[in-house]
């Protein structure tokens, strides 16, 4: 007779370059996805980030993150584990 293993459940899940784990790996409900904090927050107005690359720091530019996440705190994310997941995932987005 068939089986599932187990183990296939107990597998981290792929995690992309948005998702940002706040906990110990494998805690799901820990684990914020920058994607999808845009989508609920950002998308009604910017429809797509790439419009406001310009204005996106590059991933290893921290004083830039820091300033984005100072004006995001002021604009539509003040949540701070939101906000962080956010500010990694626009950078990531800053090279595509
Ligand atoms: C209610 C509509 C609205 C929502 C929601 C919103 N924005 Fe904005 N955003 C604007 C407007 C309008 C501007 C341009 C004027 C300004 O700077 O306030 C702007 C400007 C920006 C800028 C600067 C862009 C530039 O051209 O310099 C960034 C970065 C930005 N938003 C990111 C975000 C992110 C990230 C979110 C989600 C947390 C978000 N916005 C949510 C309306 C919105």
């Amino acid at each position: 007779m068939p089986s599932i293993s187990p183990r296939r459940f107990g597998l981290i899940p792929m995690l992309t370059a948005a998702t940002v784990s706040l906990a110990a790996p494998g805690v799901a409900a820990e684990t914020v996805s920058g994607s999808a904090v845009w989508s609920a927050q950002c998308a009604k107005c910017h429809r797509d980030p790439a419009r406001i690359a310009a204005s996106l720091p590059a991933a290893s530019d921290d004083a830039g993150k820091a300033r984005l996440d100072a004006f995001l705190t002021k604009h539509h994310a003040t949540d701070p584990k939101l906000r962080a997941a956010l500010v990694e995932w626009l950078v990531s987005q800053t090279r595509q």
